[in-house]
């Protein structure tokens, strides 16, 4: 294990304050081959401030480089864009010695913290979107941004420097040891467009309003918290974020097939809903009640499908009208792997989204729910299946919600 804890200014009065970590580190799963950075910086004002702390591997290290740089009673301000322990994590260690520091954070981020690190009798500062900060020779403005990538986070933006502290956002997983790109060693775009598709990309309608929120705002350099402080033409990489979240617009419109059977009618009003929010993200919606439908027609309209919606409501622990057939029949043929997912009113037990499940599943789609969901932050996990108790206006804004999500699934699906 290879570390480096230094002080680097980066504006007026601001110092790196980070770690380089040249250890190839596993997270989320992945290992990340080139190491990477966590960037803290340190502003000197009349109200120190320190915008967020790094991995908490480095906690002691990276507090007694900080004792080293400032009396720690004198800390005002810890800003924590992000809780997630790389760069929150460093938190506990120093809140021992920065003992009159005030915690800056979003709502959620504070009860994540209390729960997490267990801080109590310590003073936070709730942020809510658009709020400033005088720190006593410069002005802080904070932007919500959830979900990118977790649902607390937020950014900083240094008004009178121009710059954006976005912290996990526009990072680059790369030990970059010169700090800043216009000093880099190796082209590091294809790094920095990966992280962007790994953990930005999943939550790509969060990144357009992210981008919609720094519009108005003049920037001359973006430090994010891994990677490349970005001052040379910080635009480039905006720009970059743009092109990746927006959906091409070139090639086929896709098809989302909805087929459902239904008792009384609850299982139907859900399939609207689910078709009202896809035909919003400009899809074409062939939607069929199993009664009035011929099966080979709705086979068919699968087949030639990006997308398959599939509901019944339960009646005696199972499905309703001829979806079972249909089902089999699709679990006999070789289907594509597209988005599938199963919806349904049910009453007390709801069974029939479970059987619907299994038989999608045997036929090979690509099944969203619960399972496909989990982790992949901003999406309300029970969304998918859709099963929903008889019926009433919250079912139908789920629904509706269920329908947003899939859209974006099918839109953003690569096989
Ligand atoms: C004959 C019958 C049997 C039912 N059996 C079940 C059941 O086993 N489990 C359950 O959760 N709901 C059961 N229900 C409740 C229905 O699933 C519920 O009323 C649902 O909202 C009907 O939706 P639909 O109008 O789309 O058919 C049953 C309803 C009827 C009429
Ligand atoms: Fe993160
Ligand atoms: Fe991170």
């Amino acid at each position: 294990m290879r570390s480096e804890l230094n002080s680097v200014k980066v504006a007026e009065n601001t110092y790196w304050v980070g770690i380089v970590d040249d250890r190839k580190v596993p997270f989320h799963r992945l290992i990340l081959e080139k190491g990477t950075t966590y960037n803290s910086y340190l502003m000197m004002t009349e109200k120190p401030t320190l915008i967020d702390t790094v991995d908490i591997a480095f906690g002691r290290e990276f507090v007694e480089q900080m004792s080293s740089l400032m009396d720690l009673d004198e800390l005002a301000y810890i800003v924590i864009n992000h809780v997630e322990p790389d760069h929150a994590g460093a938190l506990p260690a120093l809140l021992r010695k920065a003992t009159n520091a005030v915690i800056v954070t979003t709502s959620l981020g504070a009860e994540l913290l209390k729960d997490m690190f267990r801080i109590k009798n310590r003073e936070f500062l709730i942020i809510k979107d658009g709020d400033s900060l005088d720190i006593g020779g410069k002005t802080l403005q904070f932007f919500e941004t959830p979900y990118l990538h977790t649902a607390e986070t937020m950014i900083t933006y240094a008004v009178e420097d121009k710059t954006l502290y976005p912290c996990d956002q526009f990072s680059t997983h790369m030990a970059a040891h010169e700090l800043f790109n216009d000093l880099a060693q190796e082209d590091y775009l294809p790094d920095f467009e990966t992280y962007y598709k790994l953990i930005m990309g999943p939550h790509r309608p969060y990144v357009r309003k992210m981008l919609e929120k720094i519009a108005g705002l003049e920037i001359n350099m973006i430090a994010p918290s891994h990677g490349y402080i970005l001052r040379e033409d910080p635009q480039r990489f905006i720009s970059l974020y743009d092109e990746m979240s927006t959906l091409s617009t070139s090639g086929e419109t896709k098809k989302v097939t909805i087929v459902y059977s239904t008792m009384t009618g609850n299982t139907r009003k859900l399939a609207q809903q689910l078709a009202e929010a896809i035909a919003d993200y400009g899809m074409v919606v062939d939607e069929y009640n199993l009664r009035d439908a011929d099966l080979k027609e709705v086979a068919d309209s699968i087949r030639s499908s990006d997308g398959l919606l599939v509901g019944s409501s339960t009646r005696y622990a199972d499905m309703v009208g001829d979806i079972e057939k249909l089902l089999q029949e699709l679990a006999e043929s070789e289907m594509r792997r597209i988005p599938a997912a199963a919806f349904g009113s049910y009453g007390w037990s709801g069974e029939a989204t479970l059987h619907i499940e299994n038989y999608l599943e045997q036929a090979g789609f690509q099944v969203i729910n619960e399972r496909h969901l989990l982790g992949n932050h901003g999406y309300d996990m029970s969304l998918f299946p859709l099963r929903v108790k008889f019926i009433d206006e919250k079912a139908l804004e789920r629904a509706r919600q269920a329908g947003e999500l899939f859209g974006e699934k099918v839109l953003t699906y690569t096989a």
